[in-house]
C-alpha cells in the first residue's frame, strides 16, 4: 500500500483525471456539517448586537480574563476544537488509515477547495503551510536571486521577513532597501498615498535593480493597514516587479480577495486573525507563479522549491510545496473548518465589525488619556483591530509599559501585549507601546471595560 503522501493523489482535480478507483477512494473529507453553523447565517435585518453575542458564545475562552491578543495568536471556536479533537482520536486510534477520515490516500486537496474561493483564489494557488513566517521562508529561500539585486521592504517589518532577507542578502549580496514609511502619532494625518509614493520613490531611484517588493499588509507594530492592492497593483505590477506581501494580521481579519490584490505571493497564519491551530498557515501563489517568469525573464528558474519533497515532480507549484513530508491532517481540517465557519458569518462582516470596535478602542483612548500617543491611525482603510498605544508621557520607558501590561492581566484580567518600533528609521532609541487586538468575539462592553481597566491603573502607576 501506498504511503500517505503520495504524492499523484495530491488534489481532488488531479484525482479526476485519474482512475475511478483512486477518485471513489479519496471522497472529499468530512468538514464542519451545514447544521453546525446554520444559526451563525445572515438573516436578513437581525440586530448586529443580537448576532455578535451568538458569535462570542463559539469560544471557549477563559470568562475571568479577556483575551486581547490575537495579533500574537488567537483562539479556536468550539466547533471547530470539537472537530480537531474528535480526528486528533481518530489518528491515535488508527494511524495508517485514519478511519478514512481524509481519503483513502490522505491528501489536503479537498481542503483547499473548500477554502481557496473565501479568499479570492483558486485551488492551485493555495498552499495550507505551517504559519506566515514558514510561507515566507519558502519563497524568499526559493528565489533565485543574484548579487546587486534590491529588495524594497520597510522599517515596521517582523522578524519573519527580516530573517530570510537578511539571508539573501548574505548568501547572495542582495540589497535590501528598509524603506521609512510614516507613523502616525494620533492626528490620523496618514493617507494612503503616503505609503504609495514611499514604494513609488524608491522604485525610481533603484530602476530595475528591485527584484522585490516585500512588506506587511497590516503592521505588526503599530496596526497600520499599507495599501495593499495599490501598492502591488500600481507600484509593482506596473514596473514589471513581484509582491511578497506579509500577511500575519490580514488572514481572518480583513476580506481578502488576492486575485483583487494582484499581489504575487501572500502569506498568512491560520493561527492568530482566522483562529486556526497552532502551526497553521494560508501561502497563495499567484497563477503557479507564471507571473514571476515574465518579472525575471532573465533568469533561469527564479523560484526554486526549497520547502518540497517533490521539488522536481510534474506537478503544479503549489501541489509540490504542499508535500513537505508527512502532515498533520487534523490540524488542516481544522483550520479549513475554520475558514468555512468565516465564510459563513461572512468576512466582509468580521471585516467591519474588527474595524468598528479597532476605531471605538483608538476613541475611547484618546477621549480617556487626553495627552496619550495612539501609533495606529484611526483613518478609513488604514485602520484595523490592532491598536499601539502609549498613555504615559515618556514614550521610551519599555519596562513601565511591561509592568503596566502585568499589573493589567493581574489586576483587571484584560491580556494585551507591548510592541516597540522606531519611529523614524534613524531613531536610536526606539519608542514603547501597548498593543491591543480587538476581534469577532469582543463587545462594546469589553473595550470600554479595557479603557476604563487602563485609566484606574494608570491613575496608580503615572
Ligand atoms: C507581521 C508579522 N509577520 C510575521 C509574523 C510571524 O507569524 P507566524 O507565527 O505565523 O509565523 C508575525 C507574528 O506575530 C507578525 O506579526
Amino acid at each position: 500500500m501506498s504511503s500517505h503522501n503520495e504524492p499523484q493523489l495530491g488534489r481532488r482535480r488531479f484525482l479526476k483525471t485519474t482512475t475511478g478507483l483512486a477518485v471513489a477512494m479519496a471522497l472529499p473529507t468530512q468538514a464542519l456539517a451545514a447544521d453546525d453553523l446554520v444559526h451563525l447565517e445572515r438573516h436578513g435585518n437581525a440586530p448586529d448586537e443580537r448576532f455578535w453575542r451568538k458569535v462570542q458564545k463559539e469560544f471557549v475562552l477563559a470568562k475571568r480574563t479577556t483575551y486581547m491578543n490575537i495579533g500574537t495568536t488567537g483562539s479556536m471556536p468550539r466547533v471547530v476544537l470539537d472537530g480537531f479533537d474528535t480526528n486528533n482520536t481518530i489518528v491515535a486510534r488508527d494511524p495508517w488509515a485514519m478511519e478514512g477520515k481524509f481519503g483513502g490516500f490522505a491528501n489536503v486537496g479537498n481542503m483547499i477547495d473548500a477554502i481557496a474561493p473565501g479568499f479570492g483564489a483558486d485551488s492551485h494557488e493555495i498552499v495550507l503551510s505551517r504559519n506566515t513566517t514558514d510561507g515566507i521562508c519558502s519563497i524568499i529561500g526559493g528565489l533565485q536571486f543574484e548579487s546587486g539585486d534590491v529588495v524594497l521592504t520597510t522599517h515596521h517589518e517582523h522578524v519573519g521577513l527580516t530573517s530570510p532577507l537578511y539571508v539573501a542578502s548574505q548568501r547572495y549580496g542582495v540589497e535590501v532597501v528598509e524603506l521609512e514609511i510614516p507613523v502616525d502619532t494620533g492626528d490620523n494625518s496618514v493617507t494612503e498615498e503616503d505609503y504609495i509614493r514611499v514604494f513609488a520613490d524608491a522604485v525610481a531611484l533603484y530602476g530595475s535593480r528591485v527584484r522585490l517588493i516585500a512588506f506587511s499588509h497590516i503592521t505588526y507594530k503599530t496596526g497600520t493597514v499599507l495599501p495593499a492592492k495599490r501598492i502591488c497593483k500600481e507600484v509593482a505590477v506596473a514596473n514589471g516587479i513581484p509582491s511578497l506581501v506579509d500577511g500575519a494580521h490580514g488572514i481572518g481579519m480583513l476580506d481578502l480577495n488576492f486575485h483583487d490584490m494582484d499581489c504575487d505571493f501572500y502569506a498568512g497564519p491560520g493561527h492568530k486573525w482566522q483562529c486556526g491551530p497552532g502551526a497553521t498557515g494560508i501561502l497563495y501563489v499567484r497563477d503557479e507563479a507564471k507571473r514571476l517568469k515574465e518579472f525575471w525573464w532573465d533568469r533561469s528558474e527564479p523560484l526554486h522549491l526549497i520547502n518540497s519533497s517533490l521539488a522536481p515532480a510534474a506537478m503544479g507549484i503549489c501541489q509540490r510545496m504542499q508535500y513537505i513530508g508527512n502532515d498533520h491532517f487534523p490540524a488542516k481540517q481544522a483550520l479549513t473548518d475554520s475558514c468555512l465557519m468565516w465564510d459563513t458569518i461572512g468576512r466582509d462582516r468580521i471585516e467591519t465589525r474588527v474595524r468598528e470596535l479597532g476605531s471605538r478602542c483608538k476613541r475611547k483612548l484618546a477621549q480617556a488619556f487626553p495627552n496619550v500617543k495612539i501609533y495606529s491611525p484611526d483613518v478609513e482603510g488604514l485602520n484595523c483591530g490592532l491598536t499601539s498605544v502609549n498613555p504615559f508621557d515618556d514614550q521610551t520607558d519599555g519596562e513601565l509599559l511591561l509592568a503596566f501590561r502585568d499589573r493589567l492581566r493581574e489586576e483587571y484580567g484584560y491580556i494585551i501585549r507591548t510592541t516597540d518600533f522606531r519611529l523614524r528609521k534613524d531613531d536610536v532609541v526606539p519608542t514603547y507601546a501597548l498593543r491591543i487586538s480587538t476581534h469577532l468575539f469582543h463587545s462594546e462592553q469589553d473595550v470600554d471595560g479595557l479603557v476604563s481597566a487602563m485609566r484606574k491603573l494608570y491613575r496608580e502607576m503615572a
